[in-house]
């Protein structure tokens, strides 16, 4: 659809985040609010500190999650639980977590990201929970990128999949995995191209931007996260992925909030905060790319059919409505600066 013939509004089945971090306490108050308002359902990070490591754990955190949906008027909004792998996490964690409705293990590994330190060391440590996972059909959710000092920032997705992805992928052929917010034409092909069960994850600001947009003008911290973007030749290739209506790719936001004084910080946190304007930005990516028709499956079709849950059945509707978010909102006793705060954009959810 072209920008002059796009439609007033657009209606599409309510949409679920396959990817998105909430941290926990008082900051719950101002993100989960955000995302209810959009998502029926949203696929929540383990990454608290410490980790949510066994089930009861996740299903206690659920409970704080739905009580501040609940308390905003959004009861019918459903946290999908992860589990944080480490070396130590047991199988039977696994088989506990399967009856539990736990619906992925989250693997980071270790020093890959914000609150990764208790994430894995070497993936044959994992293997035998690996093992289960693949027996009772538990999806791996994958950091993508090596941690190595050695390998140049820019490139830790792409020598992730030659050095770790595909050696795992050999040696667990029917583990389900899906390779979380993906930022390369590499992992855009090898996700299109590999066997078996695999999917993955793409954030509205890797649709968005690229890499130039963390040093216009100075440098931006709100633009940081990681995995960091890249290149005009990766956003591109991950538009058309998203926009391609292959059943591989979907939506996650990868949502991340930090407070605004540790990303403005001489040695800032990484993460961009969307969950206030998610399915908006993710529609300005895909009008950008003549492929509004497209964002229906993306958003609301291709994870659940992944991840063998049933779609949404309700609706949201988008209106072509120019706004403004705000610069920042409460966060905790301290505040947070949302992705594109300040800045015009072009629908809203009616
Ligand atoms: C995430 C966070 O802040 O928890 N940060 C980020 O930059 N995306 C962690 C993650 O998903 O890597
Ligand atoms: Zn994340």
């Amino acid at each position: 659809m072209h920008a002059n013939s796009a439609p007033i509004t657009f209606t599409i089945t309510r949409p679920d985040d396959w990817h998105l971090h909430v941290r926990d306490g008082a900051a719950l108050q101002t993100v989960v609010p955000h995302t209810a308002a959009q998502f029926a359902r949203a696929l929540i990070m383990p990454n608290l500190k410490p980790p949510v490591t066994s089930t009861t754990q996740a299903l206690a955190y659920r409970e704080r999650i739905r009580a501040a949906a609940a308390a905003a008027g959004h009861s019918a909004f459903e946290p999908l639980m992860t589990l944080y792998l480490t070396d130590q996490l047991p199988p039977d964690e696994i088989l506990r977590a399967q009856e539990a409705g736990i619906v992925g293990v989250k693997l980071y590994p270790a020093g890959a990201t914000t609150n990764s330190d208790a994430g894995v060391t070497d993936m044959r440590k994992t293997y035998a929970t690996l093992e289960a996972m693949q027996r009772v059909g538990m999806p791996l959710l994958v950091h993508g990128e090596v941690t190595s000092p050695d390998i140049d920032l820019f490139d830790r997705e792409a020598v992730f999949i030659d050095t770790q992805l595909i050696p795992l992928r050999r040696d667990f052929p029917s583990l389900k995995v899906v390779f979380e917010h993906i930022t390369t034409r590499e992992a855009a092909q090898y996700v299109q191209e590999a066997q078996g069960a695999i999917a993955a994850s793409i954030t509205a600001h890797h649709l968005l931007y690229n890499r130039n947009a963390i040093f216009t003008g100075g440098i931006r911290p709100h633009y940081y996260c990681l995995p960091v973007l890249k290149r005009e030749i990766h956003r591109q290739a991950l538009v058309d992925a998203a926009t391609k209506g292959s059943p591989r790719f979907f939506l996650g936001t990868d949502s991340a909030p930090h407070a605004t004084h540790l990303k403005e910080h001489a040695s800032g946190c990484a993460g961009c905060y969307t969950a206030h304007a998610a399915v908006e930005l993710y529609a300005s990516a895909f009008e950008a790319a003549q492929a509004l028709d497209k964002l229906e499956a993306f958003a609301s079709f291709h994870g659940p059919d992944f991840y063998g849950l049933p779609r949404n059945t309700g609706q949201i509707t988008l209106r072509r409505e120019s706004w403004t978010p705000p610069h920042s909102y409460a966060f905790a006793d301290t505040s947070l600066k949302p992705l594109a705060g300040g800045e015009m954009l072009h629908w809203r959810i009616a």
